[in-house]
């Protein structure tokens, strides 16, 4: 069965991924709250998704790293119009090996990337078992599947979401509530810069659009698929990552390492 949510809660969705998912699930008739820390850019993307597509849009400014933020955006997943899909999208990175973080840039990854995450997925998944509906859309990485030196914390966070959505996809099955974890590999977004993270080796064959992701995104979820993987490319690697021992993983990590 396909699903067509009439209302969904996005994070991060002032810029990259995030706009892509809003667009789209916007273009398909579905209410929207909007949630990142750039109030002006969501009421930006929030009147013109009111007036090319008619939906009601909620504009909700928030720091998912603060507990006022994370409560604020808690609360709004309980009371009022009841959301139907949750897009736990909102993610971050840092550049530099594991030594030379600081204690306040791990903390930082592990509150938005873990934390929010799980708080958000629990918060939505008890109030959709409740009403026997609803899907959340976990964003994880391909980095989630390999050792990746260099961004060792971020794709530790990226694990721990594929992880978790795996486990609950079985636990949550028979209830009427779908849970997705999606995988991007590189793509065109704000990230790299936001994060100051190096792409520029990348060949162009690295890289997916944000639209793309964010298709394949809710395609799944919409028809109950616990995992997605945008773009052949990624699909390929997935594979061949699924069918090497993983010391042999480990060694290739070790040897196209960039740090
Ligand atoms: N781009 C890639 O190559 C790639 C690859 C694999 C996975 N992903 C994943 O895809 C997702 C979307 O990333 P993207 O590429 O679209 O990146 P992006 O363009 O940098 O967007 C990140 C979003 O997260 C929001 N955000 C950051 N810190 C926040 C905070 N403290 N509280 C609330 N919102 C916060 C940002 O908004 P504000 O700054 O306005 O708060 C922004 O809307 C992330 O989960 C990322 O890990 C991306």
């Amino acid at each position: 069965m396909r699903h067509s949510y009439r209302s969904a809660l996005v994070t991060g969705a002032s810029s990259g991924i995030g706009v892509s998912f809003a667009r789209r699930l916007a273009a398909g008739g579905c209410r929207l709250v909007l949630v990142a820390r750039r109030q002006e850019r969501l009421a930006a993307l929030a009147e013109d998704l009111r007036r090319r597509h008619d939906v009601d849009v909620e504009v909700l400014p928030a720091d998912l790293t603060t507990p006022s933020g994370l409560d604020a955006v808690t609360a709004r997943l309980t009371a009022g119009d009841p959301i139907e899909l949750l897009v736990n999208n909102a993610a971050r990175s840092a550049r530099g090996t594991f030594a030379e973080l600081s204690p306040e840039t791990i903390d930082a990854q592990l509150q938005l990337n873990v934390v929010a995450l799980i708080r958000l997925a629990h918060t939505a998944a008890t109030a959709m078992v409740a009403r026997d509906y609803g899907g959340i859309l976990n964003v994880s990485s391909m980095a989630s599947l390999t050792a990746s030196p260099g961004t060792a914390v971020y794709a530790a966070t990226k694990a721990f979401v594929t992880a978790l959505t795996e486990s609950l996809y079985a636990e949550l099955d028979g209830t009427g509530v779908h849970v997705t974890t999606l995988l991007p590999g590189f793509t065109r977004t704000e990230f790299h810069t936001a994060n100051d993270v190096e792409v520029s080796y990348l060949p162009s064959v690295a890289w997916l659009d944000a639209d793309t992701v964010a298709r394949a995104g809710l395609d799944a979820v919409a028809a109950g698929r616990p995992v997605a993987i945008p773009g052949p490319q990624y699909k390929l690697a997935a594979a061949t990552v699924r069918l090497l021992p993983r010391a042999a993983l480990r060694q290739l990590a070790h040897r196209y390492r960039r740090v």
